[in-house]
């Protein structure tokens, strides 16, 4: 017996304090250490954001230029690991590739997994931030039946992960600055966001005490659901089904019929009920990149622009508050760049990685933590007794 909250999906349970990130679903804030997201998409780059997330401030130029070459010097895996991948079936997808990659990485590196040393929790850290690209990039080529592409150190994150993934060794890949300044900027958007179901995930695993590598691979596993990161992919798949603005008001009227499971993917947040300031940015951006490739025509981006604007204006999402979510946009601009929907997931986990270990370390520091824990109400048989097998 006893007595407890019942708050099923935790929709007014706060797990823990933080000092990361904060966001006012009713006004559409998201701030990073107090930054507006909006200011740090467009004027701060990724790795000065992953700088913010962990350490609380900015960098100065010294601090940075020290954090860009810790971060490069990790990006490379350890070559056992080539044959790790070399276990899945080529059709794998990605995110099933990176679930067990990443999990495995304690196995490599079990020099950083002594989460009671201070060292070895920064050594994880860095580690964890630097080679998820290599990793999600190895990923991709394995699937394609490519040889895996090394990263390169002169070249900055974003552009080392699109070298990584689209270099071939017959023909090198020129980075394209302007698909590089997006992958960074669609990177930056996704690099935390509080409390949501992946990273409490990561803080659940990590409160038992497990390693940093595990608890990453457990919010790899849990953001792959559709409801959560793989919403991008669904999306996309979804733009590409409805294909002309004339079957949208079919797929409209399926979203809002309560006998079909379909939802309109990339519409709708837990803590959004006005607008995404992501999906304002990543908007734009898609806009920007498809102007800029000459490919503004693109029918996939028509149909989300106009399956928008039917969906506003339809009194169902009005009332329901649901708008376009960061992963309404993103696969737009990542199909233009010339990613499989398969690495859509991918890129958001190598993205969000910053956020669980920075979400990790915070509560490690806290000297109040304790193993998550939440209680039932229990609904089952009362006490009674073991019945004989003949006599059921
Ligand atoms: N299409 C149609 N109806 C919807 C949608 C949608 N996309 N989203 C919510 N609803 C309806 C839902 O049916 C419910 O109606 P009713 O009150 O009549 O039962 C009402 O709106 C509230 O929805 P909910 O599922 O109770 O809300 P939630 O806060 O539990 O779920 C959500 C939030 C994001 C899981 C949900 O909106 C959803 O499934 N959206 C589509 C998937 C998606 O785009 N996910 C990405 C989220 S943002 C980035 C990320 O986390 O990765």
């Amino acid at each position: 017996a006893g007595v407890f909250t019942y708050d099923p999906g935790f929709t007014s349970t706060a797990s823990c304090d933080s000092t990361i990130t904060y966001i006012d679903g009713e006004a559409g804030v998201l701030l990073h250490r107090g930054y507006p997201i909006g200011q740090l998409a467009k004027e701060s780059h990724y790795l000065e954001v992953c700088y913010l997330l962990l350490y609380g401030e900015l960098p100065s130029a010294a601090q940075l230029e020290e954090f860009e070459t810790l971060v490069t010097r990790h990006t490379m895996i350890h070559e056992q690991m080539h044959n790790f991948f070399r276990g899945f079936r080529r059709d794998a997808h990605p995110m099933a590739t990176m679930v067990g990659v990443v999990g495995a990485m304690s196995a490599f590196y079990h020099d950083s997994t002594d989460i009671n040393d201070e060292h070895q929790r920064e050594v994880a850290s860095i580690r964890l931030i630097a080679k998820m690209p290599t990793i999600a990039a190895m990923a991709y080529k394995y699937s394609i039946g490519q040889p895996f592409v090394y990263p390169r150190n002169d070249l900055d994150y974003a552009s080392n992960f699109l070298r990584m993934c689209f270099s071939v060794p017959a023909e090198e890949y020129e980075v394209n600055p302007i698909l590089a300044r997006a992958m960074d900027r669609i990177f930056t958007l996704h690099a935390d966001h509080e409390q949501n179901a992946s990273t409490s995930t990561v803080r659940l695993a990590s409160s038992s005490g497990a390693n940093p590598f595990a608890c990453i691979a457990a919010g790899i596993a849990c953001l792959w659901g559709p409801a959560h990161g793989g919403a991008n992919q669904a999306c996309l798949e979804m733009l590409r089904e409805i294909g002309t603005p004339d079957r949208i008001p079919e797929f409209i009227e399926r979203a809002k019929d309560k006998n079909d499971p379909f939802r309109l993917m990339g519409f709708g947040h837990r803590v959004y009920k006005n607008f995404d300031p992501r999906a304002k940015v990543m908007k734009e951006s898609a806009d920007e990149v498809l102007e800029l490739l000459g490919i503004e025509n693109n029918p996939t981006l028509q149909v989300a622009k106009e399956l928008e604007r039917v969906a506003l204006e339809d009194p169902y999402f009005a009332e329901k508050k649901l708008y376009p979510n960061v992963d309404f946009y993103s696969g737009i601009i990542l199909d233009a760049m010339g990613f499989p929907t398969s690495m859509f997931t991918p890129i958001f986990a190598l993205a969000r990685t910053v956020g669980w270990v920075s979400q990790w370390k915070e509560q490690l520091a806290d000297p109040q933590l304790k193993i998550g824990r939440p209680r039932q109400l229990y609904l089952g048989a009362a006490q009674r007794d073991y019945v004989d097998i003949e006599q059921r």
